[in-house]
């Protein structure tokens, strides 16, 4: 029927495909100049500030910077400065032995310690490859006594969905001085595939959006904590193992962090049952160094608080008189501090059926009432929770233990229900706080196929369980205020602690 005609309706096809096929933008500012557009990136892992082994304050602050490269030259260099106006000072840079984690890229921590820098001040710093700037960043130290501080602390974070960037982005709005992570960094295993995926893009991106995240890690010291995904467990049940994932614990690997944590004697290690062929944990144990185990466990002390991380996994029997009389050691020994504040990850005192049963932390409550805690954080069950101060007593079960097969801690509460936190603002007890929504699971704990909330238990004050959201804690020598943000950046709670 179209016979000779449809030669005539190729340059009509031609004309309309030329007009709205889709092209490269090459009127953006910002556009990348063809020269460095290819360029392979120079990090297998861009740079973080880490806090490193430093758990008290001192005059004179230390920060490093730690990036990883898979390239094995060292021709790395960092220079640094407090002031625009004040000169770049260079920093040597170390490098690790190399990193052999099967399925990555063979690599090397880079490392580069600032020193000399004054309590709770920003400065900026470079890293440079062969004299190229390669990245550049500001920073801020910890803030000494007496200087106010904002700490933001979230748990269950990075599992690859829209709620995570979200609320790396939010978190950045407030412009924390310092970041607490409650455990379950990154999502399923803690794998550092997981990491490279999910985590550092979101965490440690080069720009700021809701759709991205922010450069959060770079320019802020973030404190961690181990949950059970961050050690392969994500059932209590379950035995991490190298043979399947060669890649697991990466937590250990890329965070450094106080190692005052206890040492314990005896046939009890606290540790997970890591599983694999020799070579397998070696390559792990290689790579981790001092960090494994002992990060799991660690105080530090930041402006007006001591902090003290536990690792509440189901591995750690805090029955164990050794740890135990460490944590009392820790917080007697923290005198000079206005605020004593606990994170761990299993939340003593939750509302929500999921994970109600994990009480075991609940026999640490009476060594927190003793030694003045004021607030106790935890994440796990993806909600925001807070508790009424409280004082409990745990009571052995029928068998003489304090912790029932089924997890359960009995015992007795005491709940100060006069304090409200804006009228009376000085609690008779310990507020426990879960902040679990970082952004892990799109469906979020209201929409759990597997069971509903009937009622809130007496110890709740309130339940937030249907957005995600993360803790916000303004701390002057007399005062916490601290709020909870969404991911769109409204306030779910807010109330105060005065001393
Ligand atoms: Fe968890």
């Amino acid at each position: 029927m179209f016979g000779s005609n449809i030669w005539l309706l190729v340059p009509v096809l031609l004309l309309v495909l030329l007009l709205f096929w889709p092209r490269k933008d090459t009127r953006s500012k910002d556009r990348v100049p063809p020269d460095l557009e290819n360029r392979k990136s120079p990090f297998f892992i861009k740079p973080i500030l880490q806090l490193g082994n430093r758990p008290k304050l001192t005059a004179s602050e230390e920060v490093e910077i730690h990036w990883h490269a898979e390239a094995p030259e060292n021709d790395w260099s960092v220079q640094y400065r407090q002031s625009a106006q004040a000169d770049w000072k260079p920093v040597p840079v170390s490098r690790s032995n190399k990193i052999k984690i099967e399925g990555h890229a063979e690599n090397y921590r880079f490392s580069a310690t600032l020193s000399g820098l004054l309590p709770g001040t920003d400065f900026e710093y470079q890293v440079l490859k062969s004299g190229q700037l390669e990245l550049s960043s500001s920073g801020l130290t910890r803030k000494a006594r007496g200087q106010a501080q904002r700490i933001v602390i979230v748990g269950d974070m990075a599992e690859g969905g829209p709620g995570s960037r979200k609320i790396a982005f939010q978190i950045a709005q407030t412009n924390p001085d310092m970041l607490l992570m409650a455990g379950d960094l990154v999502y399923r295993t803690g794998r550092l595939q997981e990491y490279l995926k999910y985590f550092l893009p979101v965490y440690n991106s080069d720009t700021s959006s809701k759709e991205i995240g922010a450069p959060i890690i770079r320019s802020r010291i973030a404190l961690t904590e181990v949950g059970n995904h961050d050690v392969g467990m994500p059932q209590e049940s379950d035995i991490p193992n190298l043979d399947l994932a060669p890649d697991l614990m990466a937590h250990y690997i890329l965070w450094s962090l106080p190692l005052n944590g206890p040492v314990t004697t005896g046939s009890k290690k606290h540790v997970a049952p890591l599983a694999g062929k020799q070579e397998r944990l070696n390559a792990f144990l290689q790579a981790a160094g001092e960090r494994y185990p002992r990060i799991g466990n660690y105080s530090v002390d930041a402006g007006d608080c001591h902090w003290l991380v536990l690792d509440s996994n189901v591995y750690v029997d805090w029955t164990d008189a050794q740890l135990l009389s460490w944590v009392e050691a820790d917080l007697q020994s923290a005198k000079d501090a206005r605020w004593k504040l606990v994170s761990f990850h299993h939340a003593s005192f939750t509302a929500h059926w999921k994970h109600f049963d994990e009480q075991r932390m609940r026999i640490l409550s009476p060594v927190f009432e003793r030694h003045g805690v004021h607030v106790v954080f935890s994440g796990h069950n993806h909600t925001y929770e807070r508790s009424y101060p409280l004082r409990f007593e745990p009571a052995p079960q029928s068998n003489g233990k304090l912790i029932a097969d089924n997890g359960h801690v009995d015992g007795k509460f005491t709940l100060d229900k006069e304090f409200d936190g804006a009228t009376k603002t000085r609690p008779n007890g310990v507020i426990y706080i879960v902040t679990g929504g970082g952004g892990a699971r799109q469906k979020l704990m209201s929409e759990h196929p597997e069971g509903k909330l009937v009622a809130l238990p007496p110890f709740t004050v309130t339940m937030v369980d249907n957005v995600h959201s993360f803790t916000c804690l303004d701390m002057t020598a007399n005062k916490l205020s601290i709020k909870q943000i969404s991911e769109d950046g409204s306030v779910l709670d807010s109330f105060e602690i005065s001393q």
